[in-house]
């Protein structure tokens, strides 16, 4: 007899006897019969205790979460429970053993609760006992393995590089260590392997991946957290089209073990100018439609006079056709549409009802001509209701993108089974930090530009485009990456278009720029989010769903109250000394 899991039970076991272990999930005493479902990390099987049975008072004072061991026959089940996969067996139980007791459950570890999420943080360890939760952390491990099964295939070794490491700059803050016998100075977690695995094809390594944990002192979102995981991947000799081919021939290996779905490859690319200018997002949602429509044109002898502004200021007018659903909006949610593009620094939100007649705010100040014009350019219908951002490119664009998305959920435009991927391509080298009043990478600094684009670096900055991608699903950036400058002439450029200077650069990056000094491999690679790419193939939009141990949006840990206050001891050893408020 070997111990199985409770899932493995069906009809076919009928009449066997077998040993089973896991939680008291529910105890009922119907008539003079005890029913308890037994959860292992499978799932439940119904056992059953006889008033006969010598174990029959131990059944009958179980608790809620007691752990047992159990060795009993498998039988068919009378009433047949369709809403368990186990539902047409239960045990009979010979044997009963508890092995061990517990407290009272502070909520019930059932998939639907109530249990407020910092409830369950708190008591993480009795969260994971959920079934939807096992499922997640399933998925996770499938992921993993089906990434190294392919990868191994494809000749990729897996290396680990440091966790404590030199501070480079990748975007975002970093987490620091301080160093005890090094007085006064700092490791820093890394953000990513990004320089390590560069290092490591300066090694002769040629093909790497490493499933990677990265830190990151950012503010955090639904699909951000302070530590995640990446499934990392850099190969020496490639250009952008054979690490787009390993990285979707990877992600289809995963959607087929995973979710059995056949993802049809090639996969679309679209350049990231379009996304912006069609999506408003370099991470277009494609399983809807509601493109942006440019509409500035129409308005050039406009009488409304702030489209007259946007006009005379060489501004945009772009809108998106939500189909069929002009009469499901009332003032007050056309308002609460306004205010929505406001939060992406839109200065309003103009719109059309296609009715009998054009009806809106803005209907008023239309001409025939433009009326006309709106109807044939946007192939409007009877009941299309047309909404309007004018202003700067950006702000228009970004807004409008955010609309759409939000336009597509609340119309319920979106299937949830469905799964659009692509990749976004050549992305600007540089973008503006209105923060820190300069250029700053749009990736990372390593990102080698468009070879057209080289000598742009100093003179153009706006118009320099690089050989990065990112892959895309569902409307999240679900990975990204870059070939490589490996040219230490061309980095140095890159680092002075930064506005680094010579000094900075040698103390940040001296070791690296002295690497590509060693006949350093043309290279590049990417990067797939872990976290993101389980939230995706599990259906969630909370990245805590899928981390065994998450942090909340303070990056802190509830359960075992990360970060702590340390003793002094701690603190004078490292020279460190703190300002108690
Ligand atoms: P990048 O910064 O784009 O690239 O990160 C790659 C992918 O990692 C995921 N990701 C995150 N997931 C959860 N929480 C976070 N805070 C977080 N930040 C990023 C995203 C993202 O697409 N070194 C480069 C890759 C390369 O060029 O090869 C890098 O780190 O899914």
């Amino acid at each position: 007899m070997k111990k199985i899991e409770n899932i493995e039970l069906s009809l076919e076991n009928e009449g066997e006897i077998v040993e089973l272990y896991g939680f008291v999930a529910k105890k009922r005493n119907l008539g003079s019969l005890v029913f308890i479902d037994l959860r292992d990390r499978s799932g439940i099987v119904q056992l059953v205790v006889n008033p006969d049975n010598k174990n029959y008072d131990l059944a009958s004072n179980l608790k809620n979460e007691n752990v047992i061991k159990v060795v009993g026959k498998v039988s068919k089940r009378e009433n047949i429970n369709d809403k368990l996969e186990t539902g047409e067996i239960e045990i009979l139980i010979d044997e009963l053993e508890i092995l061990n007791t517990s407290l009272e459950i502070p909520f019930a570890l059932t998939d639907e609760t109530t249990a407020l999420e910092d409830t369950r943080l708190k008591y993480r360890y009795l969260d994971l006992r959920r079934n939807c939760m096992q499922k997640n952390l399933k998925v996770r491990h499938k992921i993993t393995m089906a990434v190294r099964n392919y990868l191994d295939k494809l000749g990729f070794l897996e290396v680990e590089t440091p966790v404590l490491c030199k501070s480079t700059p990748e975007g975002a803050r970093d987490y620091l260590v301080p160093s005890r016998v090094n007085i006064g100075k700092f490791y820093a977690l890394p953000q990513s392997p990004q320089i390590f695995k560069q290092l490591l094809m300066v090694g002769g390594i040629e093909k790497y991946f490493q499933i990677a944990k990265c830190f990151r002192d950012e503010d955090l979102r639904a699909d951000r957290q302070p530590e995640f995981t990446q499934i990392d991947i850099e190969a020496s000799y490639v250009d952008e089209n054979d690490v787009m081919e390993i990285g979707e021939g990877l992600i289809a290996h995963v959607f087929k073990e995973v979710k059995g779905i056949e993802i049809k490859l090639p996969l679309q690319r679209m350049k990231y100018v379009d996304a912006i200018e069609n999506y408003g997002s370099d991470k277009p949602d494609l399983r809807f439609d509601l493109k942006i429509k440019d509409i500035t044109n129409i308005f050039s002898n406009t009488e409304i006079p702030f489209f007259k502004n946007t006009i005379d200021n060489d501004e945009i007018i772009n809108c998106v056709v939500a189909p069929n659903c002009s009469s499901n909006y009332s003032r007050k949610d056309l308002d609460k549409l306004t205010d929505y593009v406001k939060t992406y620094k839109a200065s309003g939100l103009a719109y059309l009802k296609i009715e009998d007649e054009i009806t809106g705010s803005i209907a008023k100040g239309l001409s025939e001509e433009e009326k006309e014009q709106l109807i044939s350019n946007l192939d409007l219908k009877k009941g299309d209701l047309v909404l309007i951002v004018c202003g700067k490119y950006n702000i228009v664009k970004m807004s409008l993108g955010a609309l759409r998305c939000k336009l597509a959920k609340d119309l319920n435009l979106i299937d949830e089974n469905d799964y659009k991927l692509l990749w976004v391509t050549d992305f600007p080298t540089f973008e503006y930090s209105e923060e820190e009043n300069r250029y700053v990478s749009c990736h990372h600094p390593f990102t080698a530009p468009k070879d057209s684009d080289v000598e742009k670096l100093l003179t153009d900055k706006a118009n320099c485009y690089s050989k990065a991608y990112d892959i895309v699903i569902n409307g999240y950036e679900a990975g990204g990456g870059s070939i490589r400058i490996h040219s230490q002439d061309i980095q140095s450029k890159v680092f002075e278009a930064l506005g680094f200077t010579e000094k900075e650069i040698e103390d940040k990056f001296g070791f690296f720029v002295e690497a590509l000094k060693y006949g350093t491999p043309p290279h590049g690679g990417m990067a797939f989010g872990l976290d993101r790419l389980t939230m995706l193939l599990t259906n969630t939009e909370n990245i805590r769903d899928v981390i065994a141990f998450p942090k909340t949006a303070s990056a802190s840990c509830l359960m075992s109250e990360a970060p702590n206050i340390v003793s002094k001891n701690q603190l004078d050893e490292l020279h460190i000394s703190t300002i108690n408020k």
